[in-house]
C-alpha cells in the first residue's frame, strides 16, 4: 500500500497525528523534521540559524526522496511544498492527506512558538496565504482540522483509507 503523507502549515497538528495513525494503522510512523535532525545532528532552529533557510530546503528535499514510498505514515515539514520537486515526487508517489487548520485556530495552538524559525520571522498571513494553493494541489485529500483533537483527524484518516 502507497504509504501516507501528511502535509499541513505549522501547528495544523502532523506530529500528533501521525503518531495515532501510524499506532492505528501498525505502521512505521516517520517524520521529515526528524530526520533531518537525526542525520544532521542539530535542531532544525540551529540548521536555520548557522546554515539559513537554503540549505535546510536542500536538506528537506534530500530526506523526502529518501523517504519510503510504501507501507508507513509520514509527517512533513510545513513548507516541504515550497519546492516543485518536492510537490511532484509527493504527486506521484505517494497519498497525500493536507491537513487543514485556520490561521486564527494555528495562532491559537502555536502562541509565542520560539522552535519554529519561520513562524516568528515571516509575516504569518502572507506565508500561511502563499501555500495554501499549494497544500491543496499537491494534495490528495484534504481533512479540516480546527475544533477536533487529533484522535479525531486521525480517525477520519483512517476511515478515509
Ligand atoms: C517549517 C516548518 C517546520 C520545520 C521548519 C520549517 C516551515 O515544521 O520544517 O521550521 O517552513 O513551515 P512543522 O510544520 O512541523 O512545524
Amino acid at each position: 500500500m502507497k504509504a501516507i503523507y501528511l502535509i499541513g502549515f505549522m501547528g495544523s497538528g502532523k506530529s500528533s497525528v501521525l503518531r495515532l495513525l501510524a499506532e492505528k494503522m501498525a505502521l512505521p510512523g516517520l517524520d521529515t523534521d526528524q530526520q533531518i535532525e537525526q542525520t544532521t545532528g542539530r535542531t532544525i532552529p540551529e540548521i536555520f540559524k548557522c546554515q539559513g533557510e537554503a540549505i535546510f530546503r536542500e536538506k528537506e528535499t534530500d530526506t523526502l526522496m529518501k523517504m519510503p514510498k510504501t507501507d508507513a505514515v509520514v509527517a512533513t515539514g510545513g513548507g516541504i511544498v515550497e519546492s516543485t520537486m518536492n510537490r511532484n515526487w509527493l504527486k506521484e508517489h505517494v497519498f497525500v492527506v493536507y491537513l487543514h487548520t485556520s490561521l486564527a485556530e494555528i495562532d491559537r495552538r502555536l502562541g509565542n512558538d520560539d522552535s519554529r524559525p519561520l513562524w516568528k520571522k515571516h509575516e504569518k498571513t502572507e506565508l500561511y496565504e502563499r501555500r495554501l494553493e499549494k497544500y491543496r494541489q499537491t494534495a490528495d485529500n484534504l481533512i479540516e482540522t480546527d475544533g477536533k483533537s487529533p484522535e479525531q483527524v486521525a480517525e477520519e484518516i483512517y476511515q478515509l483509507i
